[in-house]
């Protein structure tokens, strides 16, 4: 096969990039260039595939989990699944004018009120579960084209992720269902569309029933996507390129796929690669000869390329590689699609820890959950980037995707941004679910350079414990899959207990939670197995808050709370640092998360764990990691120094640095020079009066750093600050997705930020965009997260804008009242911009 031309790449709707920003779909696109292909044949032959975006223009309403008559009347008879059919609901011209129009990803759960009920603690207070069956159920419907010139091709309902127990219907038929929260599932729903006509889908989402221990959200929060494809097209994730390292500076790109017939004769096809360097330039190619694909049958295609020095993706230099893999018959193009890829090598060794790229390199990490401030678990793609900016900041290099498979756009912007990471799987089962979950995570992103660890799971006490046997063969079937299916990764799991028996036995890597007792002992006893932390410090904190209080619920920043079965920021990680076999450790977490509200009950309803919070607002201890996990010089100076009414009180004042000495001055006047020993902090107990105090850190001598702290005075204005990517993209896209990160501050006179600010910030934005979120990482505020409206908390808080699909401004203006007082308002005005659309469902 010769090299795949520019032109075929267009037809298929690959193309790296048009010249034109005018939106038009991937059909529109592709028939256009068939038709003026010289071919006759090509242009009535069927287009490759089209994957469109199926976020817009949905309809929505609650259901009832326990009453049909408020379920759409669903379940009332025992007639319901007797007829392939009976579902009008789901049926073309069913009158949804009563329901909300919304658009996904969506999560209804973050809408709904708070409610002091301690069973929903872990949903953080959300009325979710079968004692809320108002509130549980949710009804997604939507009509939808397909076009006559669909017929003949196979279509398909991709949804990356819904929480949770789906049911989908089309065109008044059962499709299938899906019960599990994070993984992706599809339909193909060829038989069931009215080619040429309106058709119409219907999910019944139901959360009442949950997966974990922490906010899950509920409804379809991830994209869903309508796939039309020939039916003789590559499997649904079955293409993989494992690159192996050869002698010399030359790679050998093993290339496999697996072709499906789903047509009503048999195929003869050939399979083409081609490799793209970052900037778009063929570097090599390969073929797998043609064969024979039965009527419904599958065929395995392989091949091999070599990649002579190439660029190695690492955490500074994510270089990304795509192999475009087309399906040929004769010179016919059937399908086609990309894989991003990165070559670089990953080893886990037993007395020196991990080395990336031959390079040795300490696994600073965090644990994550996946909602944010404001949006839940529908998480917008930018802010997936946004939240990897945040932790990058302090120099964590990898994420671990506790407790779930992770949504594709954060394994996209940790592969294009350099983070490493620790995919989960959410159920550590052999069951055929269990087994299903395992096997989609792997195949979905074995090709994605940032994962370097498949986890099986999290704390099994059963498998762990009581039922080690049934444990230790629960994993070895998991274990065997994973490196079935990508014999290039580690499989590691997180284990709260001494990893003696139980799940342990057939890991590659042994994972610890917490217990700084454990490895210590397990290296003696097992010299030759790597060791990491898979779960450490559980640290417990709240920004800008320095006190303890558990009347309040109120917890001190300083690095001073963790949980009894915890540790400080500075305790494990000392621990890991000092110890050369510990691959390195994933922090417990990096962002806040709504849910699990430890070490308080009501009213608080998220997570102290962060490092950062709920809004990925810094917390002081960031910058103690920031100190260590980075080559930068630090100096952060806490608490701030407003405290009115406690003069002469001693205040502990701390400074994070990785400076050699830190010298502290109030109003001037020397506290004395303190030696920063490696991997702590330095502090003074300071008897405050107002004014400054003011830290000056030297290396090597000189003065390097200096960081103040002044006492404010009353507010008079507020400020906006956008995000710094969205700036530096001179705007962000008019897609109807894209959205803007704003902080709202408050200042004193003389432009200082007051750090214990809790103004009441009124909102309004105009133009292309809208408000779809609100935050201030406060653990212990009921307000609303979609109201226009919202509390600083120790003078921060945070608006999530997003776009609209027409070119323009969005103009944000924030306000607040304070009585007797003038505080000027803050404005600011997000320029978006004209991009090409993806395609998207009509
Ligand atoms: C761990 C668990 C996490 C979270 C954490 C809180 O044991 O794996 O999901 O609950 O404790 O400290």
């Amino acid at each position: 096969m010769s090299p795949i031309s520019r032109r075929d790449l267009i037809s298929s709707g690959l193309a790296l990039s048009t010249s034109s920003l005018v939106a038009r779909s991937a059909w529109a696109r592709t028939a256009a260039l068939l038709a003026s292909a010289p071919d006759a044949a090509a242009a009535t032959a069927l287009a490759p595939r089209e994957q469109l975006l199926f976020d817009f223009g949905w309809k929505f309403q609650l259901g009832n989990g326990t009453d049909p008559a408020k379920d759409l009347g669903f379940g009332n008879t025992q007639e319901d699944f007797s007829k392939t059919g009976n579902f009008k609901f789901a049926r073309v011209g069913y009158d949804d004018s009563k329901w909300r129009s919304l658009n996904l990803p969506h999560d209804w759960a973050v809408e709904l009120p708070f409610v002091w009920d301690d069973t929903l603690a872990s949903h953080g207070y959300k009325p979710l579960g079968r004692r809320y069956p108002e509130t549980s159920l949710g009804w997604y419907r939507r009509e939808f084209d397909i076009p006559a010139s669909d017929a003949g091709r196979r279509v398909a309902v991709e949804f990356d992720g819904a929480f949770r127990d789906v049911f989908v219907f089309v065109n008044g038929c059962f499709i299938g269902r899906n019960d599990n929260g994070y993984a992706p599932f599809r339909f193909d729903i060829t038989d069931f569309l009215a080619v040429g006509q309106k058709n119409c889908i219907v999910a019944r989402v139901d959360a009442s029933f949950g997966d974990g221990w922490f906010y899950e959200g509920a409804g379809i929060y991830r994209h869903v996507w309508l796939t039309k494809s020939d039916p003789l097209h590559l499997g649904r994730w079955e293409s993989y390129v494992r690159p192996k390292a050869t002698d010399g500076e030359a790679v050998n790109l093993e290339l496999a796929t697996v072709v499906v017939n789903e047509g009503g004769n048999f195929e003869k096809a050939a399979v083409g690669w081609q490799i793209l360097d970052a900037a778009g330039k063929s570097v090599a190619t390969a073929e797998a000869p043609a064969q024979v694909i039965d009527v419904d049958g599958k065929v395995s295609f392989a091949a091999s390329a070599k990649l002579s020095s190439p660029v190695l993706w690492s955490v500074e230099t994510p270089n990304l590689y795509t192999a475009i893999v087309t399906l040929k018959s004769g010179d016919k193009i059937r399908d086609a699609e990309r894989i991003n890829f990165g070559v670089r090598t990953v080893k886990f060794d037993a007395d020196h820890g991990f080395f990336l790229n031959g390079q040795q390199l300490k696994i600073q990490g965090t644990c994550n959950h996946q909602d944010h401030a404001g949006v839940g678990a529908a998480v917008p793609d930018r802010l997936q980037a946004f939240r990897i900016g945040v932790l990058q900041g302090m120099g964590c290099n990898a994420v671990r995707t506790s407790h779930n498979m992770p949504t594709p756009e954060l394994v996209e912007a940790c592969d294009r941004m350099g983070m490493m990471m620790m995919c989960e799987t959410r159920q550590m089962s052999s069951s055929p679910e269990g087994m299903a979950q395992l096997e989609t995570m792997i195949k979905r992103y074995r090709n994605s350079p940032s994962i370097i660890i498949w986890s099986i799971g999290n704390e099994e006490w059963h498998l762990q414990g009581d039922d080690a046997e049934e444990g230790a063969k629960i994993a070895a079937t998991m274990a065997r899959r994973c490196h079935e299916l990508d014999p290039t990764r580690v499989v590691g799991a997180a284990v709260n207990g001494d990893n003696e028996k139980g799940v342990s036995n057939a890991l590659d890597i042994v994972g610890f939670n917490y217990v700084m007792k454990f490895p210590d002992v397990f290296h003696k006893e097992h010299p030759t197995r790597p060791i990491y932390g898979s779960e450490t410090a559980s640290t417990i904190s709240q920004r800008g808050c320095y006190q303890t209080d558990k009347l309040r619920n109120t917890l001190s920043a300083y690095d001073v709370n963790h949980t009894e079965w915890s540790q400080l920021a500075e305790e494990w990680w000392t621990f890991y640092a000092t110890r050369e076999w510990e691959a390195g450790g994933f922090a417990w977490t990096g962002f806040d998360y709504r849910g699990e509200p430890t070490p308080y009950g009501w009213p608080s309803i998220n997570s102290n764990f962060g490092i950062v919070d709920m809004c990925g607002f810094p917390k002081d201890n960031f910058f103690y990691y920031k100190s260590w996990w980075t080559k930068e010089p630090v100096l952060h100076l806490f608490p701030h120094w407003t405290w009115e009414g406690r003069e002469g009180e001693e205040i502990p004042v701390w400074v994070h640095s990785n400076l050699d000495e830190v010298e502290l001055f109030l109003n001037g006047k020397s506290l004395g020079r303190q030696k920063v020993a490696r991997l702590s902090h330095v502090e003074w107990k300071v008897r405050y009066e107002a004014g400054a105090i003011e830290a000056h850190g030297w290396k090597d001598g000189k003065l390097v750093l200096t960081e103040k702290r002044e006492t404010t005075g009353p507010i008079t204005s507020l400020r906006l600050t956008a995000d710094r990517a969205t700036l530096d993209r001179g705007g962000i896209d008019a897609d109807g997705a894209d959205v803007v990160v704003l902080t709202v501050d408050a200042l004193d006179a003389a432009g200082r930020a007051l750090p214990t600010a809790q103004n009441l910030i009124n909102l309004k934005v105009t133009g292309e965009g809208a408000i779809i979120g609100v935050g201030n990482g406060d653990p212990n505020c009921h307000e609303s997260d979609k109201e226009p409206r919202r509390s600083l908390f120790n003078g921060l808080a945070q608006i999530i804008v997003q776009s609209t699909k027409t070119a323009g401004t969005i103009t944000i203006e924030a306000s607040t009242v304070v009585r007797d007082k003038t505080v000027a308002p803050a404005k600011i005005e997000i320029a978006t911009k004209q991009v090409e659309l993806k395609a998207t469902v009509a």
